[in-house]
């Protein structure tokens, strides 16, 4: 299957500056991403003047008493509480929060179709097509799809956005409003699951690296927090390097003097067939997803 994007290759859209947003918000289903998009958006909105209000619900009254105790959110939100009908209501872009399987039981609510009637919805549930959601409600197309990753709580997510029945508005709004808590690209709905399942092996992968360098460290005499700040840093300047200027030949190029510690440190790693390992792990995460998916990623 041949990627299909909307350029020829994913588009990365870093952070620009956009006119001023005027929008009410709804999360239906503010629990873990929920809230760390609210926050991302909060921080990443803060100083400036763009005018976003939120709506949240929730189900249990602890939840309830969370958000309440929140204080990042005191003051931007106009409902918190366990209606979906009434945080629908009062929004005019609704974000599906809640866990997939909970769909068809939220949709079908007593009024929440109508409070949905003509608003832009955004689905955050794994594995969920948009035409199951459009279906739900009378074949609307305005319905996208993300997924973001776990980074959006400290606005550095990669945020894989599936929008082609959005019109041109409704899609830059979308994109604007992910690229608050980090970076987006934009995929044709039939990849979202093998993207999705990427970047879930690149954070497997950054997790157990990272915890493979600290237990080698410490076996050096390297004290276990030190190798961790060092390893964290290290692994953000190369992922930063490769964001920007440099391209994977480049930087091994330029780390790699003769006789050097890193050429040695690369060579060491394919003796242990860490390069296939890793590439066989991404392999199995894409087919994976697919086959949470019935064989295709929507
Ligand atoms: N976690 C991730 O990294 C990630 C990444 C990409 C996409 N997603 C998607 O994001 C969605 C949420 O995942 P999550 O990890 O945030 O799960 P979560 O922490 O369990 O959040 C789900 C939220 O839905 C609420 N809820 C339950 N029943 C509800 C109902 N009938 N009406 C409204 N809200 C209801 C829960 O409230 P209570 O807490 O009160 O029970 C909870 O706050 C899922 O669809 C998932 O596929 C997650």
């Amino acid at each position: 299957m041949s990627s299909h994007t909307e350029s020829e290759h994913p588009t990365a859209h870093p952070p620009a500056a956009k006119p001023l947003k005027k929008l009410q918000i709804a999360i239906l289903g503010c629990g873990f991403m929920g809230t760390a998009l609210l926050s991302g958006i909060l921080q990443a909105t803060e100083k400036s003047s763009h005018d976003l209000k939120f709506s949240l619900s929730v189900r249990s009254e602890a939840s309830l008493d969370r958000l309440q105790q929140d204080s990042r959110v005191a003051g931007r939100t106009q409902y918190v509480g366990t209606s979906n009908v009434e945080a629908a209501r009062l929004s005019d872009v609704v974000l599906l929060g809640f866990r997939p399987h909970q769909l068809s039981e939220v949709l079908s609510e007593p009024g929440l179709a109508e409070a949905l009637k003509d608003k832009l919805i955004i689905s955050l549930l794994a594995g969920v097509p948009t035409r199951q959601i459009s279906a739900s409600l009378a074949d609307s197309d305005r319905v996208a799809r993300v997924i973001p990753s776990i980074g959006a709580q400290i606005n550095e997510s990669m945020s894989i956005i599936a929008a082609a029945s959005l019109n041109a508005v409704d899609k830059e709004l979308v994109i604007w409003l992910f690229q608050q808590v980090g970076r987006t690209q934009i995929v044709s709905e039939e990849l979202i699951g093998s993207f999705t399942a990427v970047s879930a092996a690149c954070h497997a992968l950054t997790v157990v690296a990272a915890d493979a360098i600290v237990d080698g460290s410490v076996a050096e005499g390297i004290s276990r927090p030190e190798a961790l700040e060092l390893a964290a840093q290290c692994l953000r300047s190369s992922a930063s390097m490769l964001q920007g200027h440099m391209s994977i030949e480049g930087l091994k190029e330029s780390m790699s003097i003769a006789n050097g510690i890193t050429i040695n440190a690369i060579l060491e790693l394919d003796r242990g067939r860490v390069r296939p390992g890793i590439s066989d792990a991404v392999r199995h995460a894409v087919r994976y997803a697919r086959g949470m998916s019935g064989g295709n990623d929507s």
